[in-house]
């Protein structure tokens, strides 16, 4: 069930993200040599957070919370989903899968700074700057992208492409010949046991 035209090109293939994920956690252990509480916001980061963690050489508590958006146009948060972890003097590092307008990093940073954490560092895997409403300050970065929308490694279009293991450029206009169909055989395609 697809939508018509969704089509799309390879953004960061799997191995990519691997590497991202790997400097990051080479970065983030040299950085917090004591350990950290790696928090990821869902259901974005899931797939981050997942391979993060196997990549972190430090103590590594591992835990999520969830926000909802409401008000006009979606522009208010409220936290869905509490994280369990005490994080009073701790080094947290916010995982998140793209940082756009800035309001979900910023209410998780006032929120973890409220409960008395230590330290704040958010690891962002993409940076959509262009949209930008509240600045944030982003210690590691992945990859910054202008004004267009990303699917796959736990982003979504109304819960469709999460388990894609690549990141995808979503184009809702005309198809160019260097893009793929977005369809479910294709996903099947990338997923599914190899042909034999
Ligand atoms: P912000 O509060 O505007 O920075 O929103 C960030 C959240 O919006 C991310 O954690 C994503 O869940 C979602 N989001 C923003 N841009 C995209 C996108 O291109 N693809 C999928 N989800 C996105
Ligand atoms: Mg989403």
């Amino acid at each position: 069930m697809t939508g018509p035209g969704l089509a799309g090109r390879t953004l960061l293939e799997a191995d990519e993200l691997s590497s991202i994920v790997r400097r990051f956690g080479e970065q983030i252990s040299a950085d917090h040599p004591e350990g950290i509480v790696l928090l990821g916001i869902l259901k974005g980061s899931v797939c981050l957070v997942a391979d993060l963690a196997r990549e972190i050489s430090v103590p590594c508590a591992v835990d999520f919370l969830a926000l909802s958006a409401y008000g006009a146009g979606g522009a208010r948060i409220r936290l869905s989903k509490d994280l369990e972890a005490d994080v009073a003097g701790r080094a947290v590092v916010v995982a998140v899968d793209i940082v756009d307008s800035g309001l979900t990093v910023s209410y998780v940073r006032r929120l973890l700074h409220e409960r008395g954490a230590r330290s704040t560092d958010v690891c962002a895997l993409l940076d959509r700057r262009p949209r930008r409403l509240l600045p944030v300050e982003l210690r590691y970065v992945g990859l910054e992208i202008g004004d267009e929308y990303v699917v796959g490694y736990g982003l979504d279009l109304e819960e469709r492409f999460r388990n894609l293991p690549m990141l995808v450029v979503l184009d809702t206009g005309a198809r160019q010949a260097s893009e793929t169909e977005l369809d479910d055989a294709w996903i099947a395609s990338v997923n599914g046991p190899p042909d034999h």
